[in-house]
């Protein structure tokens, strides 16, 4: 991964995932989410007009927006062509990697395995995401994947709300957190934008603890 994106990672240290149904939210939920003090945001690719949220959300300029639920190097192409500074994968994919690469943008590939790991890690990676992080086994599904792995850092997510972010960001081979309890769809659908801003806020604060 680019320093770059570490440093966005590791700044705010969470990562609100989204999905975003009308992109005419995009605006407003970006303004929301730099306003809590988030750095960057996932956008993910299960709704029609995901490339024009993530066009609109990069626009805004406060975020690092990037793209997830990514599952083919055509649907990278795509995001990147929209304006996604960076790639997420629920798994990990090769040609998806080697996409990513080829068009210069950071990728972060789901791991929920010690030999999927294996192979990022000959994919020449060291971020992942651990996805489904809770339904694995949550911390302690981390700490033992992190053991054998000294040098790799992730991203756990699935299934993540506040109060299991601490615990997660206490673990040294933890950059930043991944999650939509921050901004789910029934926000978006009853434009609660100010509960957006304070649970991003929240989490934010968590990180900075
Ligand atoms: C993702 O795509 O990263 C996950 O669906 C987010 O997981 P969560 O909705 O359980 O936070």
């Amino acid at each position: 991964m680019t320093a770059d994106l570490t440093a966005v990672l590791a700044g705010g240290r969470v990562v609100p995932v989204l999905t975003v149904r009308a992109p005419a939210t995009a605006g407003p939920l970006a303004e929301a989410l730099a306003a809590g003090g988030a750095t960057c945001a996932e956008v993910t690719f299960r709704t029609p007009d995901a490339e024009q949220v993530v066009k609109a959300m990069a626009a805004h300029g406060g975020l690092a927006v990037g793209a997830g639920t990514i599952l083919d190097p055509e649907q990278a192409e795509r995001a990147v062509a929209a304006g996604a500074a960076f790639i997420v994968s629920p798994g990990f994919d090769e040609d998806v990697v080697a996409k990513c690469r080829e068009l210069g943008v950071p990728v972060v590939p789901g791991i929920a395995t010690a030999t999927e790991l294996m192979r990022a890690l000959r994919a020449g990676l060291d971020t992942v995401k651990l996805f489904p992080a809770e339904a694995i086994g949550g911390l302690r599904a981390l700490r033992s994947l992190a053991a054998p792995f000294p040098g790799v850092r992730f991203m756990p997510t699935g299934g993540i709300g506040v109060d299991q972010l601490a615990g997660y960001l206490a673990e040294p081979s933890v950059l930043a957190v991944g999650g939509s309890w921050m901004a789910t769809p029934a926000h978006l659908d009853s434009g609660a934008y100010a509960e957006i801003r304070r649970l991003t806020a929240e989490a934010v604060e968590v990180g900075g603890r």
